[in-house]
């Protein structure tokens, strides 16, 4: 007998954004160990480096991984950031799309589910609870509490099995979480790799990494500085759609359409907005609540046909091309190393992007494969590394449309060097959910070429004057040999006195100094 509606809908549910994710975790990133460590990685990593960096605090990680069995492993994670507040514990770790950074602004994390993605996998994977120690500042006073809970998938939010005050030197967050199903590897979609990675992209950082064997690295920073702190800012009117219009629109407390677009986008000024309003015919006077889809959609069509100062760059913070050198060198160790930041510019008429690169040349660039060295292609996006789906950045594939025979390095795959990529942005176009790759925009495309076009230009002329010094070298040694041979042999056959030759020899052994270092303006 056929069932009815009624029957069907019996079994009618909601799912909270926890269950979600404990149904996708791959969505999160958490597919295959390897990757799964290093996501987990990925999130605490750069929440301590964007709380360090708003709390205008120099970061100093401590990280240990314990391995408990086979594949379990216990993770404890310290930073010396701001701490979080006693009641915010369990909802920023329990609780799926809750944050402080949901706003247009340039920082590693923006949507809320890193640290409660991370609970979540510890508790799949084991059954255990997590356990934090916050040390956090409240009016001025220090305090500390300790904290185990679970996460309830059901309701997304957290269930706290133990609370109690504890006594703390200084304020920062202390993580430990359990994992089985993950798996710790030195390769270069890794956990290792991707600290090595994030200390070339964040100078200012200090980690201390204790891995499964024991082996403690001290990864120092090297730099002092920490990078200004980037600034929210404003829509440009040629980065909005109607449904953000209409989304503004619903929150807003202007009592007027005109005033919701002067006040909420950037580089729309009283004079756009009439301008606006003669192409639409739209009487824009009228209340936010009163637009409608239609009338976005046509203002929106509008913006894309009018002219606009660029977006505003000053919220973004690029590392600056000193910083890409020292930490290329700080890590990397190599015999040459330039960087170069571009100025910011736009894709998609509306959202204003940076371009960093730097390219590092012997020592410990490139990476090994067998017995011999490959080039390594590092990207990051807001100085994040993106460890997987290399083939299908936009990165890999301006850098590989380079003629690099015209400066000198006959096989980019086979080179020994390092190739650094950074895209500073508020909305750095991932392809995909994993965020791991960018869209090819032709604008990025462009300026990810100009960059590197620059210091690869660098390069060849240190390579061209390290050939030509060997050459004279070799030349030099030649007469050094032979000139004191001839000259004696000479004397003895002419019947004469062995002259003084040592300064004739100078004049033909002059040592040339290599240059080309370094010398990119
Ligand atoms: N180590 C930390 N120190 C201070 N605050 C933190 C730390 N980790 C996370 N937070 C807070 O928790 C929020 C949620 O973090 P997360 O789930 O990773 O999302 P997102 O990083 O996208 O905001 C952050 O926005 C931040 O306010
Ligand atoms: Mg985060």
């Amino acid at each position: 007998m056929a069932r009815q509606a009624s029957e069907l809908f019996e079994e009618f549910k909601e799912l909270t954004a926890s269950e979600f994710f404990r149904r996708n975790k791959q969505m999160l990133g958490f597919s295959g160990k390897i990757r799964s460590l290093t996501m987990v990685f990925h999130e605490l990593i750069t929440n301590s480096l964007d709380a360090t960096e708003e709390a205008g605090i120099l970061p100093e990680i401590t990280i240990d991984l314990k391995r408990v069995d086979k594949d379990h492993y216990i993770l404890k994670h310290r930073d010396n950031g701001p701490g979080i507040p006693e009641d915010f514990i369990t909802k920023v770790f329990c609780t799926m799309f809750a944050g402080s950074k949901f706003r247009n602004i340039q920082s590693r994390g923006q949507q809320g589910i890193g640290c409660s993605g991370c609970v979540l996998l510890s508790q799949m994977t084991t059954g255990k609870p997590a356990k934090i120690v916050s040390g956090y500042k409240e009016n001025g006073e220090l305090k500390g509490v300790e904290m185990t809970f679970k996460m309830d998938v059901k309701k997304n939010q957290g269930l706290i099995l133990e609370k109690r005050p504890v006594e703390v030197e200084s304020t920062g967050v202390h993580i430990e979480l359990h994992f089985k199903d993950v798996s710790y590897s030195l390769s270069e979609q890794g956990a290792y790799e991707y600290i090595r990675r994030t200390m070339i992209a964040n100078p200012h950082a200090k980690i201390t990494f204790r891995d499964p064997t024991g082996h403690k690295y001290i990864l120092d920073r090297a730099t002092e500085e920490i990078p200004p702190l980037p600034k929210e800012v404003l829509p440009h009117p040629r980065g909005v759609t109607a449904d953000d219009l209409i989304f503004m629109a619903k929150h807003t407390d202007r009592r007027r359409f005109r005033s919701l677009l002067t006040t909420s986008l950037s580089r729309m000024s009283n004079k756009k907005v009439d301008e606006v309003e003669e192409i639409t015919g739209i009487d824009l006077n009228k209340r936010p609540k009163d637009m409608k889809w239609e009338e976005a959609e046509k203002i929106v069509e509008t913006f894309s046909s009018m002219d606009f100062m660029a977006p505003p760059t000053s919220g973004l913070i690029p590392i600056g091309k000193n910083q890409v050198e020292k930490g290329m060198r700080e890590i990397l160790n190599p015999e040459f190393a330039a960087a170069n930041t571009r100025k910011p510019t736009t894709y998609r008429g509306g959202v204003s992007f940076i371009i960093e690169a730097g390219i590092s040349y012997g020592g410990e660039s490139g990476r090994i494969v067998g017995d011999q060295k490959r080039a390594e292609i590092m990207r990051f996006a807001n100085r994040v590394p993106l460890t997987f789906d290399q083939g299908s950045c936009a990165i890999t594939e301006a850098l590989k449309s380079i003629d690099w025979k015209r400066y000198g390095i006959r096989d980019l795959d086979n080179a020994p060097i390092t190739v650094f990529v950074n895209i500073v942005s508020t909305n750095v176009p991932y392809l995909s959910t994993g965020k791991q790759s960018i869209a090819p925009e032709p604008e990025i495309l462009h300026e990810v070429r100009q960059a590197t076009m620059k210091i690869a230009r660098s390069l060849q002329k240190y390579i061209r004057a390290k050939k030509a010094a060997k050459e004279e070298e070799l030349r030099s040694k030649i007469f050094e040999t032979y000139v004191p041979v001839i000259l004696k042999e000479a004397a003895i056959l002419a019947g004469k006195d062995v002259p003084e030759y040592d300064h004739i020899l100078s004049k033909v052994t002059r040592r040339p100094k290599i240059v080309g270092e370094n010398n990119v303006e």
